[in-house]
C-alpha cells in the first residue's frame, strides 16, 4: 500500500519556470518543473514518486500501444488574487477515472494516490499556476497498461501518471458545428461513458472531415437512428429555449458525464432555467428553430469552460446564431468562472484548497 504522505520526492535542480512567459499560453503546451508516477504490480500500487517531469523508457512490446488499455482526466487548478490555489471539483473526475478504469478492465486508483498525489504535486510546482483571469493550470491524470508482451488480454502492470501544464486564456471563437449522421462516436453497451484513449483516436478522421467541409467540429448523433444528440468534440452540449434548457441525458452510458455539464446544469438551475435532461432529437431542435424558440446551442468542458455555436447544419439545414444577444450561456460562464478563479463565493463547494 502506498502512503501518500510520504510519497518521495526529487526535486529539480533549476526549475524551467523563468523560462516560459506564463501569459497566453497555448494549451497543452508546456509542462511544470514535476510529475507524479506509480506502478501496480502483483495487484497493489507501488513505486509512486515525484520527481522531475522527463521522459519515458518504454519497451516497443508495451500492451497500451498495441491493446489501448489507456485512460486520462482532465482537470484545473486556479490561483485568486491573495496567492491561495485551488482545484476545482477533483473528486469527481477521481471518480469518473475509477469508472473509465473499472470498463477497461483496469484496476482503481487509490483516492490518497489520485488526489493527495495530485495536491502535493501541485503544492510543488505551485508557482506554475498563472495568477490572472482565465488563465489556470490544466491537470492530466493518466494511466495505461504496462506490460511488455504481445496477446490481446488485460494487462497485469499499469502506470498511473500526473502531468500538468499551465495555460492561458482559451478563446472559444463561436464554433461552427456539423451534425454527424455516418460516424458513429459510441454505441450502447460501448465505451461512451468513458474517458478512454481511443474514443478521441476514432473521432480523428471524423474532425478532419468535417474541418474539410469548413467545420470546427461534428456533433455526434446516436448509433442506432443517427438521429438522437450526444455531444461534441470534448463537449456537451446543451440547447436553449425560453426559460427551458434541454441537455441530452447519460442514460444510454454513450455520453461522458462531464464535471462542466453538471456545473452548468447546478447554476443554471439557479438562474431560474428548467433543466431537462432527456433523449433529444435533431428533428426537434429544428422545429425549434423553425418555431423561432430555438435561443442558444452551447458546449460545456473544462478545456474551454462554455462555447458558444454561431452555427448548426443538419444535412441542408443550416441553423445561425447571433451569439451576441445570447443570456443564458454567458451569464452561467461568468458565475461559473467568478467561482472557479475565487472572485465569488463557492456555495456548492466546489474548491479542494492545495
Ligand atoms: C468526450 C467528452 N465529452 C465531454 C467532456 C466534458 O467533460 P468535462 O466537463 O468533465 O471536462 C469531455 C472533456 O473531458 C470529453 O472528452
Amino acid at each position: 500500500m502506498i502512503d501518500a504522505y510520504s510519497i518521495p520526492v526529487t526535486k529539480v535542480e533549476r526549475s524551467k519556470l523563468n523560462d516560459i512567459p506564463l501569459e497566453n499560453i497555448p494549451f497543452g503546451k508546456y509542462f511544470t518543473d514535476h510529475m507524479l508516477e506509480a506502478d501496480y504490480e502483483n495487484g497493489e500500487w507501488k513505486n509512486a514518486e515525484i520527481k522531475p517531469y522527463q521522459p519515458l523508457l518504454l519497451s516497443p512490446s508495451l500492451a497500451a500501444l498495441h491493446y489501448g488499455q489507456a485512460i486520462f482526466e482532465g482537470i484545473k487548478a486556479y490561483r485568486n488574487e491573495a496567492g491561495d490555489a485551488f482545484i476545482f471539483r477533483p473528486y469527481d473526475n477521481y471518480k469518473r477515472f475509477n469508472i473509465s478504469a473499472a470498463r477497461m478492465q483496469m484496476p482503481a486508483v487509490p483516492e490518497d494516490l489520485f488526489i493527495e498525489g495530485m495536491r502535493q504535486l501541485i503544492a510543488l510546482d505551485k508557482n506554475w499556476i498563472p495568477a490572472k483571469a482565465d488563465h489556470s493550470l490544466y491537470i492530466r491524470p493518466f494511466m495505461f497498461s504496462s506490460d511488455e508482451v504481445i496477446g490481446v488480454k488485460a494487462s497485469d502492470t499499469y502506470k498511473f501518471m500526473i502531468i500538468l501544464s499551465p495555460t492561458g486564456p482559451y478563446y472559444s471563437a463561436p464554433m461552427r458545428i456539423y451534425v454527424e449522421e455516418k460516424y458513429t462516436r459510441a454505441a450502447p453497451g460501448g465505451i461512451g461513458f468513458a474517458k478512454a484513449a481511443g474514443n478521441y483516436g476514432a473521432s480523428m478522421l471524423v474532425t478532419a472531415e468535417a474541418k474539410k467541409k469548413g467545420y470546427d467540429q461534428v456533433l455526434w448523433t446516436d448509433a442506432v437512428e443517427h438521429k438522437y444528440v450526444q455531444e461534441i468534440g470534448t463537449m456537451n452540449v446543451f440547447f436553449v429555449s425560453g426559460k427551458k434548457i434541454i441537455t441530452p441525458d447519460l442514460e444510454a452510458g454513450t455520453i461522458l458525464a462531464g464535471v462542466t455539464r453538471d456545473s452548468a446544469i447546478t447554476i443554471l438551475k439557479d438562474m431560474g432555467y428548467t433543466i431537462e435532461e432527456r433523449p433529444l432529437n435533431i428533428d426537434e431542435v429544428i422545429e425549434l428553430y423553425k418555431a423561432g424558440k430555438l435561443d442558444e446551442v452551447f458546449g460545456t468542458g473544462t478545456a474551454a469552460t462554455i462555447s458558444p455555436i454561431r452555427e448548426l447544419r443538419y444535412k441542408d439545414f443550416v441553423m445561425t446564431f447571433n451569439v451576441d444577444e445570447w443570456k443564458a450561456a454567458p451569464e452561467m460562464k461568468r458565475r461559473l468562472t467568478d467561482i472557479r478563479e475565487g472572485r465569488a463565493a463557492d456555495p456548492y463547494e466546489w474548491l479542494f484548497k492545495i
